[in-house]
C-alpha cells in the first residue's frame, strides 16, 4: 500500500516537471529577453506591426530593410548605429525624435539580445 502511494506521488512528480520544461525548450530566451527590451524602451514609439506609425516608423520587416539603408552597413551594422547613434541617418518622413541614450542606457546583454530580437522581424 505505501508502495503504491509512493509510486504514484513519483508519478506525480514526474508530469508535473516535464511538462514546463518541454514547453520552456521551444522558446529561445536570448529572444524572449530583446522581445521585452523592446517592449520596455522601445515599443511607445515603434510598432510592429505593418504600416502603424507611432513616433517612428513601424519595425514590420525591418531585418530585410535595414541592410538596403545605407550604402555599406549590413543590416546588424545600420540596426546598431540607428540604436546608438540616431541622428545619423533619419528616416525619410520622420524627425530626429529617436534618444540618442541607448547606448548608456541598456547593458551590453540587453542591446545583443534586441538586435537578435529586430533581426527576426522579417
Ligand atoms: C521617442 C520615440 C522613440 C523611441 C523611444 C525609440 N525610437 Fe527608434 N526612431 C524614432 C524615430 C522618430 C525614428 C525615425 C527618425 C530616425 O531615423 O532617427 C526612429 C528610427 C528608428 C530606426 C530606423 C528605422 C528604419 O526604418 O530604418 C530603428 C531601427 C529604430 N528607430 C529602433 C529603435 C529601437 C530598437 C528602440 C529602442 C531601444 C527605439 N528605436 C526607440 C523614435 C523612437
Amino acid at each position: 500500500m505505501l508502495f503504491l502511494l509512493l509510486f504514484s506521488l513519483l508519478l506525480v512528480a514526474c508530469g508535473g516537471s516535464a511538462t514546463p520544461s518541454t514547453a520552456i525548450a521551444t522558446l529561445d530566451p536570448v529572444l524572449t529577453q530583446g522581445q521585452e527590451v523592446f517592449r520596455i524602451h522601445c515599443a511607445a514609439c515603434h510598432a510592429t506591426q505593418a504600416d502603424m506609425t507611432l513616433v517612428g516608423p513601424s519595425l514590420a520587416g525591418i531585418a530585410s530593410q535595414a541592410a538596403l539603408r545605407v550604402e555599406g552597413q549590413d543590416a546588424q551594422t545600420y540596426l546598431s548605429n540607428a540604436i546608438l547613434r540616431p541622428s545619423e541617418y533619419i528616416v525619410t518622413g520622420y524627425q530626429n525624435l529617436m534618444p540618442n541614450t541607448f547606448g548608456k542606457t541598456l547593458s551590453g546583454e540587453d542591446f545583443d539580445a534586441l538586435i537578435l530580437y529586430l533581426l527576426t522581424l522579417e
